[in-house]
């Protein structure tokens, strides 16, 4: 039978198998009715986050300046609480009642950092170290920290774990490894710091990003019917699933303090060449009986490439990503709605294009002091 499931797709194969696998993340947490505060839990990995914290049970408040608007927390309203702050000037009654935090709040790719690198830095470095400040004094002892696999970026090929001498380049990368730092610096004040180094991350968020690569190149096989290449797209990357992150988080917040004070964990499902991602994703929506064409192109002057293991996480946490490229790919065709094409080439969904909007109408709303 054929027809259509509301988004524009020909209703053809079955698109989603139902899921049989798990992450291993318990099903039920340790103590229910925690409070945990999630800064930038309006974001992409937030947004998701959130839902799953409510699941089991927890009260969940975000911190949030709402750089993308409040739209993709519609679905929690009177279930959260919504705190509108900067995590660079923390509010004294941030901390108020919470028990826990996952810290997710700052810039969250390399063009946003590199376009304002000592914003970025507040953000993303300094405002870390003061948020676990602010954890220790009020005896807040778990915090979980959304790092990054970019850290391993520069290194020799290979595989690399949490132990690799890594010496990160950029602004991005380097304001996260100060973060992880200035949180393990307070392990003897009490702290106990997680840190968990996502790669990349894919798949459906109420509040979606278009500017990470498997997304991306779902918008761009709708969208334009190919994909982009670029040096051939030989590059490594780390990739990992929204709710797997997400997951992991959780794992990490409930995990027993001696497992993980103070560690390290990379969080990822596997590592992918870049011409793999598009050959899945190509795969995919011609599955939908639409056509869509691979297009080498030159390198950009920057490339990133780089491997990591995830058996730490998986050995101590008996946690391992299990969403895999397809799976994602697949609930993106379904969640996608293609009446409003104009939808997927929003600037809201590409982080450096928005902030360089918002940069750009900042003058002219000052002047008048009003947008109407
Ligand atoms: N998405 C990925 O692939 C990925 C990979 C590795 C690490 N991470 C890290 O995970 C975290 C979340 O990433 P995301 O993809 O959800 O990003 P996102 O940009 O969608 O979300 C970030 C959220 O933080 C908020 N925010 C930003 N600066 C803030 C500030 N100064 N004060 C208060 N709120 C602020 C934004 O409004 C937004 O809601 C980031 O720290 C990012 O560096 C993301």
């Amino acid at each position: 039978m054929t027809g259509s499931n509301g988004n524009g797709h020909a209703r053809g194969p079955i698109l989603r198998r139902e899921p049989g696998r798990t992450n291993g993340l318990a099903p039920n947490p340790p103590e229910k009715g925690r409070t945990v505060l999630i800064t930038g839990g309006a974001g992409y990995i937030g947004t998701v986050l959130t839902g799953r914290l409510l699941e089991r049970g927890y009260n969940v408040r975000l911190l949030d300046r709402l750089y993308w608007g409040e739209g993709p927390l519609e679905a929690y309203a009177g279930r959260i609480e919504v705190e509108v702050a900067d995590v660079r000037d923390l509010p004294a009654t941030a901390l108020d009642g919470v028990d826990d935090v996952i810290h997710l709040a700052g810039l969250s790719n390399d063009p946003t950092a590199e376009y304002d690198p000592e914003a970025n830095w507040q953000m993303n470095a300094v405002a870390t170290e003061t948020l676990g400040n602010a954890c220790v004094e009020r005896g807040i002892e778990r915090i979980v920290f959304a790092s990054s696999c970019s850290l391993y970026d520069g290194l020799p090929p290979g595989m690399h774990d949490e132990t690799a001498p890594i010496t990160p380049r950029g602004a991005y990368a380097t304001s996260k490894r100060y973060g992880e730092q200035a949180l393990l610096g307070l392990m003897d004040s009490g702290l106990c710091p997680v840190i968990l180094r996502n790669g990349t991350v894919y798949g459906f968020s109420p509040r979606m990003r278009y500017d990470l690569v498997v997304n991306t190149f779902v918008k761009d096989a709708l969208l334009e019917e190919r994909l982009l290449l670029h040096g051939g797209g030989w590059m490594w990357r780390p990739l990992v699933d929204v709710r797997d992150v997400s997951d992991a988080m959780i794992a990490a917040l409930e995990a027993p303090a001696k497992l993980v004070r103070g560690e390290i964990f990379n969080v990822l499902h596997s590592n992918y060449q870049i011409r793999e991602l598009a050959m899945l994703v190509a795969g995919s929506v011609q599955l939908l009986g639409r056509s869509v064409r691979l297009e080498e192109v030159p390198a950009p002057r920057l490339t990133r490439d780089y491997e990591c293991s995830n058996a730490k996480l998986s050995q101590t946490l008996r946690f391992t990503p299990c969403r895999s490229v397809v799976e994602a790919v697949s609930q993106l065709l379904e969640e996608i709605d293609l009446s409003d094409r104009s939808k997927l080439s929003d600037p809201r969904y590409y982080n450096i294009r928005w902030l360089e909007l918002m940069h750009e109408l900042e003058p002219r709303i000052q002047r008048f002091g009003a947008v109407l």
